[in-house]
């Protein structure tokens, strides 16, 4: 078997093993999604960061909060310093300072973070793209990272994505069935039917496209510096592999067997 093979198989095996793992678990169904920053050499799209960041303020922003990102990274996404400082100013955030000690709202500047608003029991965004990584198909572990990508990204999108219309009612709370979500009902309610936002840049506006979009951003809030950790990480690989061939070199000379005139072959261990 070649190198390749070997390493297919690998990666096949790792997941076959995760998705056995989460079927006894009785994890949702979560499908592969293409993103821009799968791979060992992916990198973000601004574009749909942007898109993104969109889906987030307008429809997520009213229950879920992302209290760990500052305004000043989404420079990060492609903007000016001057557009980000109106996009924070747009944002009232509460300051406990003003009003000495009592605290009251404020718009929000650039060294701000976002707010932590969250309607009962909605989380905080900020970290779930991660939180929600590697548990759910062949994800998150190992070499699988390199080719399928962290997997909270695609958990995201099959839970935006995964809804199938029914709902009940438990301890006086309305559940909705949702095919990723694992055990089948969330409390969260649909929140994307398609249209919801417009696009400058006239990208789709279907539900698969807007949650692909926002769960990019999501993971861009989770992890800003990941394509640069990629990066990183293959020149590390690479330094290894000059290093592993420097040291096969070495050590083929060093045992090189040496020839006596008199026709005696010694290895220069003996
Ligand atoms: C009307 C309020 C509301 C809106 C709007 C809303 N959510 Fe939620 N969301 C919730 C609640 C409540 C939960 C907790 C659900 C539970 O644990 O049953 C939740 C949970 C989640 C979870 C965690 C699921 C898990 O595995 O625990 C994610 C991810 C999420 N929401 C993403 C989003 C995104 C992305 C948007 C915008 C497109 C959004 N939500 C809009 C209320 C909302």
């Amino acid at each position: 078997m070649d190198m390749k093979k070997i390493l297919t198989a690998a990666v096949v095996a790792l997941g076959h093993s995760t998705q056995v793992a989460c079927a006894a678990g009785g994890a949702g169904e979560v499908k592969d999604v293409d993103f821009s920053f799968d791979g060992p050499l992916g990198t973000y799209d601004q574009m749909q960061l942007q898109r993104g960041l969109q889906v987030y303020t307008e429809v997520c922003s009213g229950c879920h909060g992302l209290r760990q990102v500052a305004f000043r990274t989404l420079t990060d996404l492609g903007y000016s310093p001057d557009q980000v400082k109106t996009y924070a100013s747009r944002i009232e955030i509460w300051d406990p300072e003003l009003l000495d000690g009592e605290g009251d709202f404020r718009p929000a500047a650039p060294a701000d973070h976002f707010p932590a608003v969250t309607s009962a029991g909605a989380p905080d965004l900020s970290m779930m793209a991660k939180a929600r990584a590697g548990f759910h198909g062949p994800y998150g572990l190992g070499l699988n990272q390199l080719w399928y990508g962290m997997g909270g990204p695609e958990y995201i999108v099959a839970l935006l994505d995964g809804y199938t219309g029914e709902e009940k009612e438990e301890a006086g709370v309305i559940l909705y069935e949702n095919k990723a979500f694992p055990g089948g009902w969330i409390s969260m309610s649909p929140v994307l039917y398609g249209d919801d936002v417009e696009f400058a840049d006239g990208h789709a506006t279907d539900v698969y496209n807007l949650s692909r979009d926002v769960a990019a951003f999501l993971m861009w809030a989770a992890e800003p510096k990941l394509p640069q950790r990629k990066q990183f990480g293959l020149v590390g690989v690479g330094m290894l592999t000059i290093l592993s061939i420097l040291l096969y070199l070495t050590n083929k000379k060093l045992w090189k067997p040496i020839k006596y005139r008199g026709g005696r072959t010694v290895r220069p261990a003996e």
